[in-house]
């Protein structure tokens, strides 16, 4: 009988607000491999929420092309290689590349693909959470653009999330002072009773967030780590310490925006605080991934660290999981385990 293979579809643009019925889910056989390809079994899609940006119509930029209609929605994977027809990438090994939201895939090395050794004591899963793309960003982004010293004062937002709350705990075990922004009570009170943020700040409360920030951090930020932008990282720019280092990791207020992103205010504050600002994709430092890992699989070893994750189950499960962690519905990093 032939093999099909699952796979879930963008079948329309998203109009704004990402819905799960912008998906649609197919099988198609598996095609025979061609010199030089390998397909991998998929065992767990990652959800990244940079891949909405590239959802919309004309998004092409330097790093991605706009995801093409009717195709399979492009993700970070982890999977076992199962057929191999490529000298570097025998059956059996174990890989974390960016493929799709599909069982089966086939590939040829390109696209971020690359072999891992699972070590036995450490969950699967994990190699796409505090061991993968999630905790390498937030690994890079604070050491290399915030270099954290004991003291400072660091502000993150979508603190809950993925990279935020990997992110949050580096900063800690840096001895920084941790100011995590989430939306809701309960996010919150988790950061604080689970991930131990010294401070928090809920943007959904009804407060203003700039109020909330004086309260917090009243001699500024030392570090913000942006995942946001928009409105929210204007305000944080309000908010800097003399000095300061903003670390421009995401902006997840912004994908939904098809007419492109809305302007960013109190710039100046760049200037009269001295701060710096900078932006960065986790994939300029593959060549440095082994010192992020070392450094990550030491505290997680070590009980330093809490690798929260929400896992959904099945291929066809991801489209409305992908929107489930826009939303904010879920704790920690985002996977679908197939
Ligand atoms: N530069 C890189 O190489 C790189 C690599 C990976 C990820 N990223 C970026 O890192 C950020 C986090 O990605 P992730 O995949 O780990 O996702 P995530 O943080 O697990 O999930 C997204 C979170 O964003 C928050 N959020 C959604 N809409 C928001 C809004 N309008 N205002 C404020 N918060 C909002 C939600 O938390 P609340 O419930 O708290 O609102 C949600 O939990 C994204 O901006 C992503 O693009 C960058």
């Amino acid at each position: 009988m032939t093999q099909l293979n699952t796979r879930v579809l963008l079948a329309r643009r998203p109009a704004e607000q990402l819905q799960a019925s912008d998906f649609a889910v197919d099988a198609q056989p598996l095609a025979p491999l061609q010199a030089n390809q390998f397909r991998i079994r998929n065992l767990y899609f990652s959800l990244d929420a940079g891949f909405r940006q590239w959802m919309n119509e004309g998004s092409d930029d330097n790093y991605l092309s706009s995801m093409p209609l009717g195709e399979p929605v492009q993700s970070i994977i982890l999977g076992q290689v199962e057929e191999s027809r490529h000298p570097q990438y025998p059956v059996g090994s174990v890989v974390v590349g960016r493929t799709a939201w599909e069982q089966f895939s086939v590939a040829d090395g390109s696209d971020l693909m690359s072999i891992i050794e699972p070590d036995p004591e450490v969950p699967l899963h994990e190699y796409l959470c505090s061991l993968g793309p999630a905790g390498i960003t937030a690994y890079f982004g604070l050491m290399e653009i915030g270099k954290p010293r004991a003291g400072d004062v660091f502000v993150i937002n979508a603190a809950a999330g993925g990279v935020g709350a990997i992110a949050g705990q580096i900063a800690r075990a840096q001895g920084c002072s941790t100011i995590g922004i989430a939306g809701g009570e309960t996010k919150c009170r988790w950061l604080l009773d689970t991930l131990s943020y010294d401070k928090v700040i809920d943007y959904k409360s009804g407060a203003p967030l700039a109020e909330q920030l004086q309260l917090a951090a009243p001699d500024g930020a030392d570090i913000v780590f942006d995942n946001v932008g928009g409105s929210m990282l204007g305000t944080l720019l309000g908010h800097l310490a003399e000095n300061a280092r903003v670390v421009l990791c995401g902006a997840i207020s912004q994908y939904d925006k098809v007419d492109g992103h809305e302007g960013v205010a109190n710039m100046w504050q760049l200037i009269t605080k001295r701060a710096r600002a900078e932006g960065f994709m986790f994939s300029d430092y593959t060549e440095r991934y082994p010192e992020a890992l070392d450094y990550l699989a030491g505290l997680l070893k070590a009980d330093q660290l809490v690798s929260p994750v929400n896992i959904s189950e099945g291929v066809e499960s991801a489209g409305q999981a992908f929107v489930d962690m826009l939303e904010g519905n879920s704790l920690g990093k985002c996977l679908v385990k197939i």
